[in-house]
């Protein structure tokens, strides 16, 4: 399998309740390794452009509310298969839903408070990398 990079955040949920690290050692014990990181507090303006596919969802305003309440760990996650492993760690939308032992089931509370982001697609990732990443070191370890 190929060696690809995605995009992942630590939504304002999970930087709250002090589990940055935790879900770090989800990422590395995975194999995955952080190429790059930023922590930012999104504006209103970069939360609706990095969700802009979601612009005509009936929950987009409240996600947008979510993701600017607080701040954000931003990385770039690099290893085989990257964008798909990081899926699986994750876990699915709705924590409710989400298997035992994902990051979701373990730290996220509700489905729109669901602790990370991770990009869903070659596409997406290599667009989101570049939307928070542009012009800054992503490193090749
Ligand atoms: P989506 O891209 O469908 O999920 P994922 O984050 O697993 O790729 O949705 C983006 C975010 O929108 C999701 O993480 C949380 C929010 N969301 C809601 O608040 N309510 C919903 O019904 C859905 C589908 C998503």
């Amino acid at each position: 399998m190929a060696i690809e990079r995605t995009l992942s955040i630590i939504k304002p949920d999970a930087v709250a309740k002090n589990v940055i690290g935790k879900i770090y050692d989800r990422f590395e014990s995975a194999g995955l390794k952080i190429v790059a990181s930023r922590m930012a507090h999104l504006s209103q303006a970069e939360a609706e452009q990095f969700y802009a596919v979601h612009a005509a969802r009936p929950f987009f305003k409240d996600l947008v509310s979510f993701m600017i309440s607080g701040p954000v760990m931003i990385q770039v996650l690099e290893g085989e298969g990257a964008i798909a492993k990081n899926r699986d760690l994750m876990g699915a939308t709705d924590p409710k839903k989400a298997d035992a032992g994902t990051i979701r089931a373990d730290f996220a509370d509700s489905i729109d408070a669901n602790a990370v982001h991770g990009s869903d697609a070659p596409e997406t990732a290599a667009v989101e990398v570049a939307f928070f990443f542009a012009g800054m070191n992503v490193f090749n370890r």
